[in-house]
């Protein structure tokens, strides 16, 4: 990141709902890393303490509570500067809970929004998903391609991009949205049953157990490296050009997901086979990569991770007495 950008975070009051999650711990410590100071808000529902581990408890603010919480909203998003809201129920507690989710992708969206028309932070970033693409019609996925909506999460999601936009226009909150891609990385955590799949296959290969995976393994997706999200969104944050705007975060790379099993064999040196099991509910994507040209264009961002690179990167991190105990399986 270039030198205006960091000293513009320096000294900076940020909230990140969701803070305490795998995104959410990454972006608290780069948002740390470069001076600013961060209030936490986070029901622990995915989130862990653990993924804030190592950051001096001096730099941050931890609160526990929900974002479907009004008044605490209201109260921190008022001592705010800059707003990055991550908290959501996830994709498979979602399915699990529609409600739920409503509650909390929508209702907790919706407190932010309406805390920061009253109180005017500098910018609210809203952590949307590639998932609101549903089976896209064309590849790579532009932003303004069809929008298919095929999980009560990806309603969700999209309901809180509408919002955005809807308190944009009519009340000029200073929103951006942007639109990741399976992000995968350190601190993601394989003992949450609600985890991306490439925890879960480098959780099994670390006990030297092939990947399972869930269907024929064609289906694919577009893998993006947490620091590249995390960089993603803070150039969203700060550009005095997105404001209003959606973007893609992802690679333009598309991997299937036997592709991916092969990696992580490969990895760890192991030899057996990818094993195959039932497709799940929401497995019912086919196809996805994202177009990431706005991004480049508007943002000035290039992700920098190839997906070996982080794969390694992970494994590394895995490896490290940091990672909080990531071996037994949940
Ligand atoms: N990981 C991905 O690949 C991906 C892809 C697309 C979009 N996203 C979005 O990015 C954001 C972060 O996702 P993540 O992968 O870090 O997931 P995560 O589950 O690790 O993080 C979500 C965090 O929100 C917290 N949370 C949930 N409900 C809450 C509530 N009611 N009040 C306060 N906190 C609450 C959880 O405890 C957790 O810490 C989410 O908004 C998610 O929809 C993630």
């Amino acid at each position: 990141m270039n030198y205006a950008v960091k000293s513009e975070l320096s000294g900076r009051r940020v909230l990140v709902t969701g803070g305490a999650g795998f995104i959410g711990s990454n972006l608290v410590r780069r948002l740390i890393g470069e001076g600013a100071e961060v209030t936490v808000l986070d029901d622990f529902f995915t989130g862990r303490v653990e993924n804030l581990r190592g950051i001096d408890s001096a730099h941050y603010h931890l609160v526990r509570g929900s974002v479907t919480d009004a008044g605490l909203v209201r109260e921190l998003v008022s001592q705010a500067e800059l707003v990055f809201h991550l908290a959501a129920r996830n994709i498979i507690a979602s399915t699990r809970n529609p409600y739920e989710d409503f509650e909390t992708n929508i209702g907790g969206t919706l407190n932010v929004l309406l805390a920061a028309r009253d109180f005017h932070p500098q910018r609210v970033v809203y952590t949307s998903s590639v998932s609101v693409y549903g089976n896209p019609r064309y590849l790579p996925i532009n932003e303004d391609d069809r929008i298919s909506l095929l999980t009560p999460y990806a309603v969700s999601k999209f309901s809180g991009e509408g919002y955005c936009q809807a308190f944009y226009e009519s009340y000029d909150v200073p929103v951006v949205v942007v639109r990741y891609s399976n992000v995968y990385g350190l601190w993601q955590d394989p003992q949450n049953p609600y985890c991306g799949v490439v925890a879960k296959f480098m959780q099994r290969a670390q006990l030297g157990q092939p990947p399972a995976i869930h269907g024929d393994g064609q289906q694919t997706r577009d893998f993006t490296f947490v620091e590249d999200a995390v960089e993603a969104t803070l150039l969203a944050a700060l550009s005095p050009k997105s404001e209003g705007e959606v973007f893609n975060v992802g690679t333009g790379v598309e991997t299937s997901i036997e592709a991916l099993a092969r990696a992580v064999l490969d990895l760890y040196g192991l030899e057996s086979a990818p094993i195959y099991i039932d497709r799940r509910d929401i497995d019912n994507i086919r196809r996805r990569v994202v177009n990431i040209e706005k991004a480049r264009r508007v943002l000035r961002w290039v992700p920098q991770v190839t997906l070996l690179t982080g794969l390694r990167r992970t494994k590394q991190w895995l490896e490290t007495p940091e990672a909080p105990d990531r071996l037994s399986m949940a």
